[in-house]
C-alpha cells in the first residue's frame, strides 16, 4: 500500500487527541442534530433515501426504491424527474403562484478582474429557459452529448442546467485541460455541440479557450456547432481564435433570438444527467456516468446536512465546475437546496494573496468549502494576508480532495474559522457523486485530520486485501451497500466499470482505491490512494496518462511516473524516462518533455521532476516497479527488491536521483 501522509506518520495521526465538539449554538439550530439518525438510517437505508427523494419535485413518483443486481443499481424505478426544475423552477413557482426565493440570489459571481454579476432565481429561470431553446434550435435532443469548456462564469452553470432541462447529457471539460485532452473527451462521448468562451481570466492572463477549442475541433467529426460565450469586457485585445461562420455562434446573439420558455423534459430517474471524465490507472480517462434521480437525491441530502445549508447562507465552494466537486457542490446540491451560491473566476493570489478573504468579507460568505492544498498555500503565505479582512460572517468550513494533515486542519480552524466554525473534512470521489464519509457539523465531535464517519445511509468499512473486516487499524476503504448517487457505469465501457470498482473483493462491494485507518472509536483517517492515481493540488491525474504523454515524444523509449510528497500540492509528479538509442538527456530535453505533457494533457499535469535513466526497475516478467521508484523519489530506504530482474538498476537510479536532488 502506498501512503500519502505527508510526513505525518499514521501512528502520530492516531495519537491525535484533540477533540472539537459542535458549538452549542450551532448544534441547536442545525438541520441534523439528533445522533439517532445514524442508527435509523442503518436500519432502513432504502427508507432513509426514499425520504430524501420525497423532498425533491417529481413529475411521477417511483414504483420501487432500488433495483440492485450487483454491481448494477437503479434507484427510484419509473420515477420521472428533471434536475433543472429541481434546481430552478421550484424555487420560483409553486402550484398556485410565486415563491419567495424567486427574488433571492441564486448565483453571485465575481470575475478575476473584479467585474460582478448576480442572478436571482428568476434570472436563472429566464436564462436556462432561453438557453434550452438555443440548444434545441441547434438540433440538440434528449440524450445527445454536449461538451462544455468554459471558465468559471455563470454561463457554465446555465449551460449545465439547460442541458438537464431538455434531457441532454453534459460533459464538462476543465478549462485547464489542453486541446488534445478536450478532443479526446469530445470524441469518446461523441458530443454534438461544444460550448466554450473566447477566453477566461487567470492571474491576469487571458486563457485562450476558443483557440484551444479550434485546435480540438479540427478532429472531432461528431461536433456540429460551437457556442461561444463572449467573456471579453476587460482589456479587449485582438481575438486569437478563428471563426467558422457555419459552425460558430456567439452565445449572446443566439440568446437574443431565443424563446422565453422551454418545457422541461420528463426524464426517467435513471436517464443520464452527465458524463465526467476522470483519471484511473490506465492511459485513458474514464467517462463516469451519473444519472438523474439518485444523483440529485444524494447531492441534495448531503449539501443540506453536511453544510447545514440555510436560506440565509451565502455558500462558496471554491472548486472549478470542471471537477466533480463543482458539479455536485457548486451546481446541483446547493441549487436544489435553493442556496445563494457564490462563484469566483480566478486565482486566489490575484491581484494579491488576500483575494479570497476580501471576497468573503465583501459578499458575507457564511460557508466556505476548499481543498487542503489551498489551505497549505494560505499557511505558507502567512497570516498577514488574512488579518486585513473581516471573516466574521463565516460559520462553517469544509475540506475536500485529499487527506488533510492535522496541522492544516488546525490552522484552518483557528485562522479562518477563528475557533468558532465547525470544520467538515469530506471524503468522496467523482464516482460516488456525493459526500460519503464526513462529520455532520451539528452532531460529530471532530478530530483534526479525520473525515470521521460515514454519512447516514452509507455503509463504509475497512477491509484487508482478502476482504477481511478490520475493526481498528489500516486497510482499504470499502462501500458495502449501494447508494443513490453512485456511478452507474463507465461510458461505453461497462466491463471496465465492473473490473475497476467491483472486482477487488466481490461484486457487491465497491472498491474506491483509497487507503484508510480506523481508530478505536471507528473514525476514518484517509492516507491516500493505493493505486497509481496521483492527487496533485487535489486534482486527479493518472500516472499512466502522464507516461503515455511522455512516450508519445519521439526521443522517449519508456517512462514511469510516480507521485512524490509535496509540501503544498500534496503530491507532485516525478517521471523516470529512458531515451531511445543515441538520444541524450539534457536540461533542454527536460523542458521539451514538460511542455509536451502540457500539450497532451494540460498544465496541471506538468512533471515537477524528470530524471533520465538508462534502465527502469522491472520484474522478471517486464513490469515496471513503480513502488520502488516511489521509494527513490521519496528518498526512502528501498523496499523489497528480490523480484527485480536486475537489482543493480534500482541501486544505480537511487544514487543518480540523490545526486540530482543534491
Ligand atoms: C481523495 C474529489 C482524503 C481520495 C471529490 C479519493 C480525499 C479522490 C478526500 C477522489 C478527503 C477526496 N480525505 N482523501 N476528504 N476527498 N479524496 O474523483 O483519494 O477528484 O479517492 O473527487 O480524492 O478524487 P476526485
Amino acid at each position: 500500500m502506498t501512503g500519502n501522509n505527508r510526513g505525518t506518520s499514521l501512528e502520530v495521526l492516531l495519537q491525535e487527541d484533540r477533540r472539537f465538539p459542535p458549538p452549542d449554538a450551532f448544534r441547536r439550530s442545525a438541520w441534523a442534530k439528533d445522533e439517532n439518525i445514524y442508527e435509523r438510517a442503518a436500519r432502513d437505508p432504502k427508507g432513509f433515501w426514499e425520504n430524501w427523494a420525497k423532498e425533491l419535485d417529481w413529475f411521477q413518483p417511483w414504483k420501487k426504491v432500488l433495483d440492485w443486481k450487483p454491481p448494477h443499481a437503479k434507484w427510484f424505478i419509473d420515477g420521472k424527474i428533471n434536475a433543472c426544475v429541481n434546481c430552478v423552477d421550484r424555487h420560483v413557482f409553486s402550484n398556485t403562484g410565486h415563491r419567495a426565493r424567486r427574488n433571492k440570489a441564486a448565483i453571485i459571481w465575481e470575475g478575476e478582474p473584479g467585474d460582478t454579476r448576480t442572478l436571482t432565481y428568476w434570472d436563472l429561470y429566464r436564462e436556462v429557459n432561453r438557453f434550452a431553446n438555443v440548444l434545441k434550435k441547434l438540433g440538440v435532443k434528449k440524450d445527445d452529448r454536449v461538451a462544455i469548456y468554459l471558465p468559471m462564469v455563470p454561463e457554465l452553470m446555465i449551460a449545465c442546467l439547460s442541458c438537464a432541462r431538455i434531457g441532454a447529457i453534459h460533459s464538462v471539460v476543465f478549462g485547464g485541460f489542453s486541446a488534445e485532452a478536450l478532443r479526446d473527451r469530445i470524441n469518446d462521448a461523441q458530443a454534438k455541440l461544444l460550448i466554450t468562451a473566447d477566453f477566461g481570466w487567470r492571474r491576469g492572463q487571458q486563457i485562450q479557450l476558443k483557440k484551444a477549442a479550434d485546435e480540438a475541433l479540427e478532429n472531432t467529426p461528431s461536433i456540429e456547432n460551437a457556442v461561444v460565450v463572449k467573456r471579453g469586457g476587460f482589456q479587449d485585445t485582438a481575438p486569437q481564435f478563428q471563426w467558422k461562420a457555419e459552425r460558430d455562434h456567439w452565445w449572446h446573439e443566439l440568446m437574443e433570438q431565443a424563446g422565453a420558455y422551454a418545457e422541461p423534459e420528463q426524464n426517467d430517474a435513471e436517464d443520464m444527467l452527465f458524463i465526467l471524465y476522470t483519471s484511473g490507472t490506465t492511459g485513458k480517462p474514464k467517462g463516469i456516468v451519473h444519472t438523474t434521480g439518485g444523483y440529485l437525491t444524494g447531492v441534495y441530502a448531503t449539501t443540506k446536512w453536511v453544510f447545514d445549508l440555510k436560506d440565509e447562507d451565502v455558500y462558496w465552494c471554491t472548486a472549478d465546475i470542471g471537477w466533480i466537486t463543482g458539479h455536485s457542490y457548486v451546481i446541483y446540491g446547493p441549487l436544489a437546496n435553493g442556496a445563494a451560491v457564490f462563484i469566483y473566476e480566478g486565482a486566489p493570489d490575484w491581484p494579491a494573496k488576500d483575494r479570497l478573504w476580501r471576497l468573503i468579507e465583501k459578499y458575507g460568505i457564511t460557508i466556505f468549502y476548499t481543498a487542503p492544498t489551498a489551505i497549505r498555500a494560505f499557511m505558507k503565505w502567512g497570516r498577514e494576508w488574512i488579518e486585513k479582512s473581516n471573516l466574521s460572517s463565516l460559520r462553517l468550513l469544509g475540506s475536500v480532495g485529499e487527506p488533510i494533515n492535522p496541522e492544516a486542519w488546525m490552522w484552518y480552524q483557528e485562522n479562518i474559522g477563528k475557533g468558532k466554525c465547525p470544520v467538515v473534512d469530506t471524503w468522496w470521489q467523482t464516482e460516488t457523486g456525493s459526500i460519503m464519509i464526513t462529520p455532520l457539523p451539528g452532531i460529530t465531535v471532530t478530530k483534526p485530520g479525520s473525515a470521521t464517519r460515514a454519512f447516514p445511509g452509507i455503509e463504509a468499512e475497512v477491509l484487508d486485501e482478502k476482504g477481511g473486516r478490520i475493526e481498528a487499524g489500516g486497510g482499504c476503504v470499502a462501500i458495502t451497500k449501494p447508494w443513490p448517487s453512485m456511478l452507474r457505469t463507465i461510458y461505453k465501457d461497462d466491463e471496465r466499470y465492473v473490473k475497476t470498482y467491483w472486482s477487488k473483493w466481490n461484486k457487491s462491494i465497491y472498491f474506491p482505491g483509497d487507503g484508510v485507518k480506523r481508530d478505536e472509536e471507528g473514525y476514518f483517517w484517509f492516507t491516500g490512494r493505493v493505486d497509481d492515481v496521483i492527487k496533485l493540488s487535489g486534482h486527479r491525474i493518472g500516472a499512466a496518462e502522464v507516461e503515455s504523454a511522455l512516450v508519445d515524444y519521439p526521443a522517449v523509449a519508456e517512462a514511469a511516473v510516480v507521485g512524490k510528497t509535496h509540501e503544498i500540492k500534496g503530491q507532485a509528479i516525478v517521471a523516470f524516462v529512458t531515451l531511445k538509442e543515441g538520444k541524450k538527456g539534457s536540461p533542454e530535453l527536460v523542458n521539451e518533455l514538460k511542455a509536451h505533457v502540457v500539450k497532451k494533457i494540460g498544465a496541471i499535469a506538468r512533471p515537477e521532476e524528470i530524471l533520465f535513466s538508462a534502465d527502469l526497475p522491472k520484474t522478471r516478467s517486464g513490469k515496471i516497479m513503480r513502488r520502488l521508484l516511489r521509494d527513490i523519489a521519496e528518498g526512502k530506504a528501498l523496499g523489497d527488491t528480490t523480484t527485480l530482474a536486475d537489482p543493480a538498476v534500482v541501486e544505480h537510479l537511487k544514487a543518480q536521483y540523490e545526486e540530482v536532488e543534491g
